[in-house]
């Protein structure tokens, strides 16, 4: 078994994060804290988060950073943090990279680096369009790149597979739009910092897990 790592999955939507931090958590027996998926079932559970936290969602709006910031904090001080964890869609603003720096000296932690995953506008559209998750198990799929054996149930666990609300693509297209105008600005902010390994998030899944290993360098072996 490789050591830990802590991780970010930096990139835009579509570009593979969420599909990578499952895998990447298997592998390193580390949490995945995925940001949009705290926030979905917050959503789904009708909790006061969840309240403020729809309407941004749903017009592909990023949520307040003073919303996500503490809840974040708290996510990693559980104990499935100990062996490591994965960022996967946090920070996205330059006051959320900030506040994770915070965050993380005053835990005596550190990240190991920042993960960069690019990929073009028109894989991205295709991805999103025709991605569908696991109501069950959160297991992602895809309806013609990577299809379940029977349509509509989760291989993993049977359960019942949906499309996102933000996946219509009038909602991608802004999504998109806030990407390059309030994350993208991260990749400069971490390579400045030294931080930043890039990885090309075209290929196939696999692929994409060989040069995710690669980038961690004596982490991946
Ligand atoms: P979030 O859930 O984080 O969405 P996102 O960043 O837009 O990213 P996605 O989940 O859409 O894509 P992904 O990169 O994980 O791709 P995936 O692996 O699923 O955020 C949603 C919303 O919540 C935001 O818009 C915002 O409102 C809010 N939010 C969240 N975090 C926030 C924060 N920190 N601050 C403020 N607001 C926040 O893959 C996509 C599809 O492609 C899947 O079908 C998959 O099967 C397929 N696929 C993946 N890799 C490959 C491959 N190599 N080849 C073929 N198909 C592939």
């Amino acid at each position: 078994m490789a050591g830990s790592v802590r991780v970010v999955l930096l990139g835009p939507p579509g570009a593979g994060k969420g599909t990578q931090a499952k895998w990447l958590q298997e592998r390193f027996e580390a949490c995945q804290v995925s940001t949009g998926d705290i926030l979905r079932k917050a959503v789904a559970e009708q909790t006061p988060l969840g309240k403020q936290a729809a309407a941004y969602i749903n017009r592909g709006a990023l949520v307040p950073d003073s919303l996500i910031v503490d809840l974040v904090a708290e996510r990693l001080k559980e104990k499935d943090c100990d062996k490591g964890f994965v960022l996967d869609g946090f920070p996205r603003t330059i006051s959320q990279a900030e506040s994770l720096e915070e965050i993380l000296k005053k835990m005596g932690l550190a990240l190991d680096c920042v993960l960069s995953v690019q990929v073009p506008h028109r894989v991205i559209v295709e991805r999103l369009a025709g991605r569908r998750t696991c109501k069950g198990c959160g297991a992602l799929y895809h309806l013609t790149l990577d299809p379940p054996s029977k349509e509509g149930v989760c291989d993993r666990c049977g359960g019942e597979l949906y499309q996102r609300d933000d996946d219509r693509e009038e909602t991608i297209t802004a999504r998109l739009k806030v990407y390059e105008a309030q994350t993208a600005p991260l990749v400069n902010y971490y390579r400045e910092r030294g931080m930043l390994r890039e990885i090309d998030g075209v290929g196939k899944v696999n692929e994409i897990r060989s040069r995710v290993l690669q980038a961690l360098g004596d982490r991946g072996t």
